[in-house]
């Protein structure tokens, strides 16, 4: 029997909006990239409503909802105002981010723990239309907490690891990964699905495309870099074709 799982490519499109909004108008339209990056065998599209509107706006949302038909992964935090958008848009997925005003990036995962009751009110309401995912570190106490919480899912926070890549830095590198690989399995065990994202690139995607029980990828920043280079086609491509090496790895198809 055939037990390797495939693992499925997110396209967070959030970039293409942070330039669009550089000049203010319409280009580049970001629901345009997410038509290419679906057409390049993308399998969702990710795009995270900031409560500020750095980069995705409203109507974005609502055109992807309309205009793509690919699952939509709408990153959002645990709002009134976000769960009241997503009831009324009725995305195929939430993903619930922790968002800081001042920071850069979603810098760090989602506090399950600490979250209380309106963390669990928003992934209770949310369950009943979408897949809800949780955001959060490699840490068992908050694996274990997403779990009791009813998520579905948790995308493990890979940023950190990201970090230590580029820096060269192989001890914390291997830690890090180990600590992932741990966390995922940890995760599967106690019934969830297991999702990554953070700073990805090729090479990292193709690392933890080696991890059997992460069943998606969501990567934004660095596809939107490397298609000022060569196009987003070949982008996804390219990232598609890391993440089945990485697959082949375990001997699975991606
Ligand atoms: N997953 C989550 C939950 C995120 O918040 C982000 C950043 O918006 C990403 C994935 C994508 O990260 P990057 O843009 O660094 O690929």
């Amino acid at each position: 029997m055939d037990n390797r799982k495939p693992i499925r490519l997110g396209v967070n499109i959030d970039h293409v909006a942070t330039v669009r909004n550089a000049r203010g108008g319409y280009h580049p339209d970001p629901i345009r990239a997410a038509r290419a990056a679906i057409a390049a065998g993308a399998h969702g599209i990710t795009a995270h409503l900031r409560e500020d509107r750095r980069h995705i706006i409203d109507i974005d949302v609502e055109r992807l909802m309309r205009d793509i038909e690919a699952p939509l992964n709408l990153e959002m935090a645990a709002t009134e105002e976000m769960v009241g958008i997503a009831g009324g848009l009725r995305p195929h997925a939430v993903c619930l981010v922790p968002e800081k005003r001042e920071e850069r990036t979603t810098e760090g995962g989602l506090d399950v723990i600490g979250g209380g009751k309106a963390l669990q009110s928003a992934v209770d309401v949310l369950s009943r239309h979408s897949r809800v995912s949780l955001f959060i570190a490699a840490d068992p106490a908050q694996i274990e907490a997403a779990a009791k919480s009813g998520a579905a899912v948790i995308e493990l926070h890979t940023g950190t690891w990201c970090e230590a890549v580029s820096a060269t830095d192989e001890e914390e590198s291997l830690a890090e990964l180990r600590r992932l690989a741990e966390g995922a399995r940890y995760a599967v065990s106690l019934g969830l699905e297991v999702h990554a994202g953070h700073g990805l690139d090729y090479g990292t995607a193709e690392l933890i495309s080696a991890l059997p029980e992460i069943a998606e990828l969501n990567i934004g920043h660095y596809l939107v870099g490397e298609a000022v280079f060569c196009g987003l086609d070949a982008a996804v491509k390219n990232m598609l074709a890391a993440m089945a090496r990485g697959r082949a790895r375990l001997g699975a198809p991606a």
